[in-house]
């Protein structure tokens, strides 16, 4: 069942090394009933036992309404969030979720060319399985340090030789990028997910056509000539909190409503967007695109802040 706030309990009735390194959590409604439909690319926040939210992509069939899947690497010099679902005996238990959110749609096309680096073969994965079921023609190209790093090679060895290539490091050496573009088909959407240099690499490559997730976050540096103070009113309660110079909305929001969520409060993941009433927000997130920042309809409010007196946001 789905609260207010979009949240619902799920119970981790799996867990299955994947890699080295990484695991994936097969998460069950506890009651056993089907769950939310979801289109490949969406992610799920997942509110962890320690109170910690992290952003895992599906992975799983997009047909199958009995399971969401999701894939966490070991991130040693992470926050902590991955070490505790690596570490944790998460079998039997309830966490919290909330989503399918997707940001990373499959857009129609005549052709795909995906290219994965390490753990950003998870929304990939769920793409090809969705269109491994039509005709559509689509290869993946799958970089990672090396083999036995690589998740999922199981499953994606099925498609065949003609489709998938494994490349790891240890063997390939890097990605080699443009021999990978220049053979794919005129017209093929380009995808790409993985750690930032390859996201980098390939938006010079592609422009503004690429279609790609990040997962590690890259978000414009604060403002340290921020010196205004402006106000922010909580629609559904009235409540009006003020936000200086150097706090953030979240900070101020939290004061008063502890339970608002937030992961990388560095906007990047997209946890804590929050719809926006009335006002102008300043965005200073790398997630909404220059028309989303044009119709101000949500920002960010880890990061972002307000071009006008007052904002009313709907919290
Ligand atoms: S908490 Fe991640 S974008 Fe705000």
């Amino acid at each position: 069942m789905t609260a207010a706030n979009g949240e619902r309990r799920a119970l981790v009735t799996q867990i299955r090394r994947e890699a080295d390194g990484v695991v994936s959590l097969r998460l069950e409604d506890p009651d056993g009933a089907a769950l939310p439909e979801w289109e490949p690319g969406a992610h799920l926040d997942l509110r962890l036992p320690s109170g910690a939210v992290r952003q895992y992509s599906l992975c799983g069939d997009p047909a199958d309404a009995s399971a969401y899947t999701v894939a966490v690497l070991r991130e040693e010099a992470g926050r902590g969030g991955s070490a505790e679902i690596h570490d944790t005996a998460l079998v039997g238990r309830e966490v919290t979720i909330r989503g399918p959110r997707n940001r990373f749609p499959l857009v129609p096309a005549p052709a795909y060319c995906f290219v994965a680096g390490g753990i950003g073969i998870t929304p990939i994965l769920g793409m090809i399985r969705r269109l491994a079921a039509g005709d559509v023609p689509w290869t993946l190209h799958y970089g990672g340090r090396s083999l036995p790093s690589m998740a999922f090679r199981d499953v994606l060895a099925e498609w065949g030789a003609g489709r998938v290539e494994f490349l790891p490091e240890d063997e390939t050496g890097r990605l080699p990028l443009d021999e990978i573009l220049a053979a794919a088909p005129a017209g093929a959407a380009v995808y790409t997910c993985g750690p930032p240099g390859l996201i980098r690499a390939m938006e010079q490559r592609v422009g503004a056509a690429l279609h790609f997730e990040r997962f590690t976050g890259e978000a414009q540096p604060e403002n340290d000539e921020d010196t205004e103070t402006f106000e922010v009113e909580l629609a559904r309660s009235g409540d009006i909190v003020r936000v200086p110079p150097g706090e953030s909305i979240l900070d101020v929001v939290r004061a008063v409503r502890p339970e608002v969520m937030s992961s990388c409060e560095e906007g990047f993941c997209g946890t804590c967007e929050t719809k926006v009433l009335a006002g102008v927000p300043e965005h200073r997130d790398t997630i909404l695109t220059a028309a989303d920042r044009e119709r101000n309809a949500t920002m960010m409010i880890c990061v972002g802040r307000s071009r006008s007196p007052r904002l009313v946001l709907d919290l």
